[in-house]
């Protein structure tokens, strides 16, 4: 530990970014060395943080894509309602390209959806619906059949479908993929990303291997999925089991994905507690979890590795929840709460 670190704060003023509208702020984040948790690697690893953009999330990107390219076709129609189900961030997304665009939005959401995004979505005006992704896909109470009801039922509703629209990965083929091209020099070798919709990985991915198809594209997720099937269904996939895709979202492309990893829940919060308190990185646990699958395949990687780790989200909104003591011990883990807390 050095102070040498924190002569890195304050970057030239002509890096600081001046933009005519708030969407500007879409798109164009950070990337950050990590360089603690590297110590003794050959390898470079490399943190994508899309919390810098607008709304806080990668699903900004998304949210603003999906939204002006269904108002192009034609099937956004002049003040409709837009819904669609998820962990919160796309609603976010939604919300801000809705409140530019004059669309009210609807978000189907979870029970374990971070109080600080419930209150964000409230802010911004969307109605939320509570739903449930960890039942089977035909139960009422299922958050795509609640979704598909509402569209089925107002004709001035539209479901974005952002598991399954390819507006989804084409914002990272548009946006993220150009990004890390740019910000590496064209040195990444690998690419890191949780999978929920899988648009990030395939899109971001995609434009990756076509400028060069060396990348390794590697997908994360944890070991415990919401509907319990999901890890050995998408590692088989992964492989190459196509008769599988059935049983995942449209926008997964296992022609991207060269590898899937999972670990699991406890490991990644304890980790997540460990990484901000050594590089000062507040992440989100999908950031977390891809961190720690890139650390260890970055470890035994040659010199001229170089990791490029999505992180989605910040930490602020787990706060809460997994980085908060009182919520480890009510679930479980409080062995993490006595560690860190
Ligand atoms: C926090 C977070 N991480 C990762 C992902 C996965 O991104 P994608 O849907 O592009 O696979 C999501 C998407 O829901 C997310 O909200």
């Amino acid at each position: 530990m050095t102070a040498d670190r924190l002569s890195h704060a304050f970057p030239d003023p002509a890096l600081a970014r001046v933009v005519d509208d708030a969407f500007g702020l879409v798109g164009a984040t950070p990337l950050v060395r990590v360089n603690v948790l590297t110590e003794g690697f050959d390898a470079e690893v490399w943190v994508k943080l899309d919390h810098h953009n607008l709304g806080g999330s990668s699903k900004d990107r998304i949210g603003v894509n999906i939204v002006r390219e269904a108002i192009a076709a034609g099937d956004l129609k002049p003040g409709d309602r837009i819904i669609d189900f998820g962990a919160g961030n796309t609603a976010i997304g939604y919300a801000l390209a809705g409140i530019a665009t004059g669309h009210p939005v609807t978000a189907v959401v979870g029970p374990d959806i971070a109080p600080q995004k419930v209150a964000l979505l409230k802010l911004l005006g969307v109605d939320i619906i509570p739903g449930r992704p960890d039942v089977e896909r035909d139960d009422p109470e299922h958050w795509a059949v609640i979704a598909q009801r509402y569209e089925d039922e107002d004709p001035s509703t539209w479901w974005a479908r952002q598991e399954s629209t390819s507006p989804n990965p084409a914002a990272h083929v548009l946006s993220t993929g150009p990004e890390i091209w740019h910000q590496t020099d064209g040195r990444v070798t690998h690419f890191v990303a949780a999978l929920a919709t899988g648009g990030t990985a395939s899109g971001t991915g995609r434009y990756l291997k076509g400028r060069n198809p060396a990348v390794q594209v590697i997908g994360t997720a944890f070991a415990e999925t919401p509907n319990g099937k999901g890890e050995n269904n998408l590692a088989r996939y992964v492989a190459g089991e196509k008769d599988l895709e059935k049983d995942w979202t449209a926008n997964v492309d296992g022609d991207v994905l060269d590898r899937f990893e999972a670990r699991r829940k406890a490991d990644v919060i304890d980790f997540g507690w460990h990484v901000a308190r050594t590089e000062g990185l507040v992440l989100g646990l999908s950031s977390v979890l891809s961190l720690r699958v890139a650390l260890d395949a970055a470890a035994s990687a040659p010199a001229g590795s170089v990791f490029v780790v999505f992180s989605a989200d910040s930490g602020r909104d787990y706060l809460a929840r997994e980085y908060d003591a009182d919520w480890l011990r009510a679930n479980d883990l409080g062995h993490i709460a006595d560690r860190y807390a």
